[in-house]
Parts: C-alpha cells; sequence; structure tokens
C-alpha cells in the first residue's frame, strides 16, 4: 500500500476493516478503520493502534515505514481494545517505547497487555511532550466516550487526534474526507448519534477546550480524516451536544431510617434542578399517596428508594409501588435507589417491582450495553450516608437520566 501522509512526517498507520463489523450492540454496515498515526521526529512517536485481532499485521504495516526498535514514545488516547489492542505487539518490537497516557489508562493497559514491567509516562491536562522537531499537547477527555481517555494535538502540524471523538464508521477507500467523493456529513452525524451523543454533557466541555488550539485537521481513529471546514465539523458537535428539549419533571419518593436514604433524594433533587428539570421530592411515610400518584402521572422519570432493614423495603413504599404496577407509566423513566448498611437489598426489590411495569427501567447492565459508560450505576446504591465518591456516583446517574430527558435524539 502507498504511504498516506498526513504532513511532514506524519503518517497513518492503521486499519481498514471492511467487515461489517460488530460494535456495542450495533453492527457497522459500511465497516471502520483503526486509525493509527506515525510521527517520525528525532523521537518516533506512535499515536493509538487498531483492534486486539489486526495487531501484527500493524505492526508489519508499520515495520515498513519505520524500524519498531526505534520507536520512542506509544501514545494511547483510548484504551478500548479497537485502538490500544496492537499495543502488545508494537510493544513486544519496540522495546525501549515509553507508554504515554492518563493515570487512569496505566493500570488497565498494564493489566490488558501484560505490559507490568513497561515505562509508561502520565500526562495530566495540558501537558506537553517534545518528540523532536514537534511537539505534544495532551488533553485529558474523561467520559467521552470511558474515562480515562485523552486527545492529543501537534502543536507545530495544529493536527488533533481525537481516537474516537469526531470519527466516522467507514471503510472507504479514501483516507481523507474531502476524497471520499460523497458528502460524509449523514455518516459523520450517525457516529456522533451512535457514539458520542450518551455522552454529549462531556462534548460541551471538549468544545470550549478546543477553542484555545488552532485545529486545522482532525485525524481520529475511525474513518475519515478531516482537513477542510473544520469548524464545520466541530459545530455541528456543538449543535449536536445541546440540550434541545425543556420543561421535563421528575418525582422522587422515598421512605428512610436515619435519612440516609432521604439525603439521596435530595442530592437527586439537587443535580436534577441544577439541569433545569423540575424535581418533587415525597416521603412515602409522611406524604399522602394520591399527591405522590397524581405526581407520577405528570412526571418524566420516577426515582424510588428506600433504605434496607432485614433485607427489604421499608415504610409505606409497597403499597405504593404496587399502585404502579395498575398504572400506564409508558414513555417515563424509572430508577431505584438507597442506602444500606450492609447488603442493600431494598434497591433490587424496588427494582423488581419497577420492571413490572411498563416504564424504562434503569440498569447498569443496559447503561453499557447501550453506551459502553462504566461509571453510571442503577440502582443507585449508597453505603451509609453519602458523601464524596458516593455523590459523585449519584450525580452520574442522575446527570445521565437527565441527558436523557433534555435531549430529543
Ligand atoms: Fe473506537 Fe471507544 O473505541
Amino acid at each position: 500500500m502507498n504511504e498516506v501522509m498526513l504532513a511532514k512526517d506524519i503518517f497513518w498507520v492503521g486499519k481498514i476493516d471492511d467487515r461489517e463489523v460488530p460494535f456495542h450492540r450495533l453492527i457497522l454496515a459500511k465497516g471502520t478503520t483503526y486509525n493509527a498515526y506515525l510521527l517520525k521526529t528525532e523521537k518516533p512517536t506512535v499515536i493509538d493502534t487498531v483492534d486486539l485481532e489486526f495487531g501484527r499485521e500493524f505492526v508489519e504495516y508499520l515495520s515498513e515505514l519505520i524500524d519498531p526498535k526505534e520507536i520512542q514514545y506509544i501514545v494511547i488516547n483510548h484504551t478500548e481494545p479497537d485502538h490500544s489492542g496492537g499495543l502488545a505487539a508494537l510493544a513486544g518490537r519496540a522495546p525501549d517505547a515509553t507508554i504515554v497516557c492518563t493515570e487512569i489508562a496505566v493500570n488497565e493497559l498494564k493489566e490488558m497487555y501484560k505490559l507490568h514491567s513497561r515505562n509508561f509516562l502520565v500526562v495530566k491536562d495540558g501537558d506537553t511532550l517534545d518528540i523532536g522537531g514537534k511537539t505534544l499537547k495532551f488533553k485529558e477527555t474523561p467520559y467521552l466516550h470511558t474515562e480515562e481517555t485523552m486527545i492529543t494535538y501537534c502543536i507545530e502540524d495544529k493536527i488533533l487526534f481525537p481516537c474516537d471523538i469526531f470519527s466516522t464508521h467507514v471503510a472507504g477507500k479514501e483516507f481523507f474526507a474531502d476524497e471520499a467523493g460523497y458528502d460524509i456529513t449523514e455518516d459523520f452525524i450517525g457516529y456522533y448519534n451512535a457514539i458520542i451523543h450518551p455522552h454529549r454533557r462531556y462534548v460541551r466541555t471538549l468544545i470550549n477546550a478546543l477553542e484555545e488550539l488552532d485545529v486545522q485537521m482532525i485525524a481520529p481513529s475511525h474513518g475519515y480524516i478531516l482537513r477542510n471546514d473544520i469548524q464545520k465539523y466541530i459545530d455541528l458537535y456543538a449543535t449536536l451536544s445541546a440540550d434541545t428539549v425543556e420543561g421535563k419533571k421528575v418525582t422522587i419518593v422515598y421512605t428512610t431510617i436515619r435519612n440516609s436514604t432521604k439525603k439521596i433524594a435530595e442530592y437527586l433533587k439537587k443535580i436534577f434542578e441544577e439541569n433545569n428539570i423540575q424535581a418533587s421530592v415525597f416521603n412515602a411515610d409522611k406524604s399522602d399517596q394520591a399527591e405522590i400518584l397524581e405526581s407520577i402521572k405528570e412526571a418524566d422519570a420516577v426515582f424510588i428508594g428506600s433504605s434496607t432493614k432485614y433485607a427489604d423495603m421499608i415504610g409505606n413504599l409497597e403499597d405504593l409501588l404496587k399502585e404502579l404496577k395498575k398504572m400506564d407509566l409508558q414513555g417515563k423513566i424509572g430508577a431505584a435507589f438507597g442506602s444500606y448498611g450492609w447488603s442493600g437489598e431494598a434497591t433490587e426489590v424496588i427494582q423488581d417491582y419497577l420492571n413490572q411495569t411498563n416504564m424504562d427501567v434503569q440498569s447498569t447492565s443496559h447503561v453499557i450495553k447501550t453506551t459502553g459508560m462504566t461509571h453510571v450505576e442503577f440502582p443507585v446504591r449508597v453505603r451509609f450516608a453519602p458523601k464524596d465518591d458516593q455523590l459523585k456516583k449519584i450525580e452520574h446517574s442522575a446527570t445521565y437520566v437527565a441527558d436523557l430527558l433534555l435531549s430529543a435524539i
């Protein structure tokens, strides 16, 4: 294959996968590419690799452009195996290379590819790395779309290497969007909707971060490299990630032993209100059931919580949950939450009841299967009173639901 050059000393070294690739429970009808890049500088650097399946092939192709022993840095923007999968093969052939990634990524990569004895360079937001003739700048982009992700920017060539972000799932014969022979916008938006949109809250942070970079080319890790109309693609992300829906309501109902579950309920309310969603909170043991049911009828999302006592819910919740089974709750989002001291079965009991309604009941496994997010948990379970990391956990779950409510997609 002829070499593909993005700029002086910067080459595409990826893999075109033109099969109908299974991916996050989708079938990629147009295939995809795993784009990696070689920066053939005084300290040769590879940015990202390819899918696990193609590691050996990747290193063979790379070897046509450089002796892998010369490679000094391997930058891993994102640890999912479609981009880090070639790392074991490459690291084996590049014994002096330092692996560059975020702090969270280090352990993942060590464990995934048995790299415990390798040198890692942990980079933080805004750090730069001199690779001899070019300078790389790193920006952490947590939750876009997994916690450890970052993007890399080559200062001299003004090229952004954002891994999954700004990608397309197309195994085209051409590498650059302007040579594709058609308008790629539909494929670009299709990728955004399928992969990025659930994480759109973090897209907004990214867009702000990009304002301080002069990006003249975007070299993502799937599909087309963008070198014309860059601002159009950034603006599309800004537009598509905006909230488009207003006037949503959430009803939060709880019972509590020593106010820990009440604190979760109040924190959920706070997060929803910060997202311009009206939140009504009821203590099921102190409020009129008819009033609670009326609020639930009007709500777009319903959170039901209880402390756990003797492996069960407490107070008046069971009567209320039995009423919910009789109601038409189609189109509403449902979720369970609760504080516990030992094992926390109340949230499971509530979840079982909610699953008998026709609400869209949230679960951790469904979130992972549909979005890849591993930091969002349902039911929301907190041991003892919520604080520090547990508040963050509640926030992640609430903002996940808020983002579902505030977008029409
Ligand atoms: Fe293309 Fe998140 O992997």
